[in-house]
């Protein structure tokens, strides 16, 4: 999973696990789950989108976790035919999402 700020455009790409290498040293200290919740913040806050969806390989236990930590949900196991293929490929890949509804809810709901 990676999100890339391009002009004013949210992309996500597929990147390699040399990219992810990088930054080890930054690994289990909920950056990732701070910066995700903060994109759909600012999804829902700010750009006024419905939903909110992420990808990741489903053999990426951390990258799901992160997701479920930001809000979203399991929605789907699919196949994609990617042009480069990585080891694990062959378990697919999932998407998770949450709808401004959901985020509304938990912004509003007991305890926030
Ligand atoms: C996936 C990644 C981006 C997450 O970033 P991060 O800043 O470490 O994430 P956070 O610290 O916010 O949260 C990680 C969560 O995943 C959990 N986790 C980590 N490894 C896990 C594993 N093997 N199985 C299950 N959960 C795992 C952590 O315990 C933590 O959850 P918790 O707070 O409930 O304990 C980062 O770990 C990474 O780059 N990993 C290596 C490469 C990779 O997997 N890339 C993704 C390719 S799609």
């Amino acid at each position: 999973m990676a999100i890339v700020l391009e002009t004013d455009r949210l992309i996500l790409r597929r990147v390699t696990d040399a990219d992810f290498d990088q930054f080890v040293d930054a690994w289990g200290k909920g950056y990732a789950t701070e910066g995700s919740r903060a994109l759909v913040d600012k999804a829902f806050g700010e750009l006024g989108a419905t939903r909110v969806w992420a990808g990741a390989m489903a053999v990426n236990a951390a990258s799901r976790r992160v997701m479920e930590k930001a809000g979203l949900r399991f929605v789907r196991l699919f196949h994609a035919d990617w042009p480069c293929k990585i080891p694990g490929d062959e378990h697919g890949d999932v998407e998770y999402a949450i709808t401004r509804e959901e985020w509304l809810d938990r912004r509003d709901g007991p305890g926030q």
